[in-house]
Formats: structure tokens, sequence, C-alpha cells
């Protein structure tokens, strides 16, 4: 291993393009390995702390199934059940963690957190989702628009809804590996636009565009991946009467994805809610490719994991 990449895996952004290149290698060469049961203990000996202050289905058990198959342990720490949540410090958590633990996953509400654990943590700190960004997620979405595409370059991806977290990962992502994306949002749900002005240099660079519109039609024209999210993230549940309005002309419905090209692929990285923000009959449509798209999280995250894991200490 000759490349040194950053101690952490906090955002898309700030990876160099060759460690996501490797991601996407990785991942392959561990799916691989795991459907035709070659043994692939990478991480034996290692332990993984996952920390939620959000519900979650796949991130935890994707991680928690993987860490397993790579040889290691992987082990829930319940908010309720540590020191942190009657008042004990990040910093003092994340100093003794790290004596015990070979990295931690951490999802949580405020960004700024995990920014936190990751200055003070002597281990890999991976985000696993904040209100700004899901790196994990758009990663193997990457991995996922590869396998399905064959290519980045020239393909066109429609993020249409609410410019939420899982959306600022996916324009970063698009922007490192030079894939096109148009962004259908309404006025006030648009993506954050530091990540927006940060990916557009990027982008530039990768000979890709990123459009952030209003307009669901002209985002989606053309387009070889529609994507969707809920229209209410965790932690915005009250604002749920005022996005359920909003956001009803962005709904990903049938007469919709006619206006992408013939052979587009759907994308969600769920949970859904069928009805809102997409329709069953396109989520569950033969355009859909949720669930290799779900199954894609267990490679990519061990990638991550092995990645980060077997990294020397002590680099930037
Ligand atoms: N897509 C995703 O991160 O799902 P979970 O909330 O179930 O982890
Ligand atoms: N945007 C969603 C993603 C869930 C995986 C949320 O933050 O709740």
């Amino acid at each position: 291993r000759t490349a040194a990449f950053a101690k952490d895996l906090l955002d898309v952004a700030t990876m160099p393009r060759p460690q996501i290149d490797a991601l996407l290698r990785l991942a392959t060469a561990l799916k691989m390995k795991l459907r035709r049961g070659i043994s692939h203990s990478l991480l034996e000996g290692k332990t993984l702390g996952l920390l939620f202050q959000k519900p979650s289905t796949r991130t935890r058990v994707s991680f928690e199934a993987g860490m397993n198959q790579l040889g290691g342990h992987a082990m829930v720490l319940p908010m309720a059940d540590i020191q942190l949540s009657r008042g004990e410090s990040v910093a003092d958590t994340a100093r003794v963690l790290s004596r015990y633990l070979d990295g931690i996953v951490i999802r949580t509400y405020d960004h700024g957190i995990v920014q936190e654990w990751a200055e003070e943590a002597t281990m890999p700190v991976i985000n696993g989702l904040t209100d700004l960004s899901h790196p994990c997620q758009a990663l193997s979405d990457l991995m996922t628009i590869k396998e399905k595409k064959g290519r980045f370059k020239g393909v066109k991806l429609a993020y249409i809804g609410d410019g939420n977290n899982v959306a600022n990962s996916l324009i970063e992502a698009a922007a490192k590996v030079g894939m096109h994306i148009a962004l259908g949002c309404p006025v006030g749900y648009q993506p954050d636009q530091h990540v927006v002005d940060r990916a557009r240099v990027e982008a530039a660079r990768n000979g890709s565009d990123i459009e952030v519109g209003v307009d669901p039609q002209i985002a989606v024209k053309d387009a070889d991946v529609l994507y969707t999210d809920v229209w209410i993230s965790m932690g915005r549940e009250r604002e749920q009467a005022r996005r359920l309005r909003t956001l009803a002309p962005y709904q990903l419905n049938g007469r919709l994805l006619q206006k992408a090209k013939p052979d587009a692929i759907v994308m969600h990285c769920l949970p859904a809610h069928r009805g809102e923000e997409i329709t069953a009959e396109v989520l569950d449509g033969p355009q859909s490719v949720i669930i290799d798209q779900a199954e894609n999280r267990l490679h990519m995250q061990k990638a991550i994991l092995v990645q980060l894991l077997t990294q020397k200490k002590g680099r930037a």
C-alpha cells in the first residue's frame, strides 16, 4: 500500500480521487469474494464501534455484518447506555474509545459533532450520516452506477426533491468522478451552497456539470439515473406539513420517468415513502435498482473499513 489517505471519512469532497478509485476496485473485489465464498478475513482481531443517534437499518446492519465477514467484530453502542448521554464530553469519549477500538461509525445530527470526533479520536471516524452529508451512501451509489452504466463520464444523474444530506454527498461524488448531475429542488430545499460551490470547482476539473434548478422536468431530461430521497429526513418531523405541501410537485412518478432516457435506472437510498417522494409503480418497477443499490452498501463499506482500519497511524 503506497497511498496515504486521511484518517477519517467525513465527506466525499475531501477524498482524493485515487482513494475513491481504490475503494471502487476493492469493493468490487470483496463483492466477488463473498459471492464465491472465498474467505477475506482482512480485519481479524479488529473491533469497530457503531454510535447512532438516529435510527438506521442499512448502515448499521451492513457495517456490522461487513465487519463480521472481514473477521473482525462490531459493537453497537446504544446512546442511552454510554456516559455521553449523561454529559460526558465527546473529547473524553473519543480519546478513551480510541484506546479500545480500531474505528468508529457515527450517525448524528450536527456535522460539527463528527468533525469533533475526528479531531479528538486517534482511530478512524466514519460519518454514518449527518444533517449535512451521507458519504457512505454516495460512495456505494457510485459503485451501483458503475455496475449498471459501465462508466461515469457522460452519465447524467438527476436528483429530484429535497436537497438534503444524500443530495449533498451525491453532488460531491459526481464532481469527483466527472459525472453530470442535475437537481430539481424547490426554493428553500436546495442543496447546501458551500457544497455546491466547492463541487463546481472539482467538476470543472473533471469535465462535468452541476446544474441546480427548481424544475424537475428540466433536471430529468435525458437523464441516465433518476434519484430521490424522503421529503422528511430524520430530525425534520416538525416540518412535515410544510414539506409535504412544497415538495408535492417533485414526486418521482411515471410521468417524470418518461422524460428520462428509456434505459434510465431509478435509485433511492431508502427508507422510502411510497406515494410521497416516489410512486410505488416507479419504486417497484422494472427500472428500479433499489435493492442492488442497498446491497452495495455492504460491499463499499467493507472496502472503507479495510482501507481505513489497515492504514498506518499518525497520518493527517
Ligand atoms: N440509506 C440508509 O442510510 O439507510 P438507513 O437509515 O437504514 O441506514
Ligand atoms: N435524508 C434521509 C436519509 C436516510 C438514510 C435522512 O437524513 O433521514
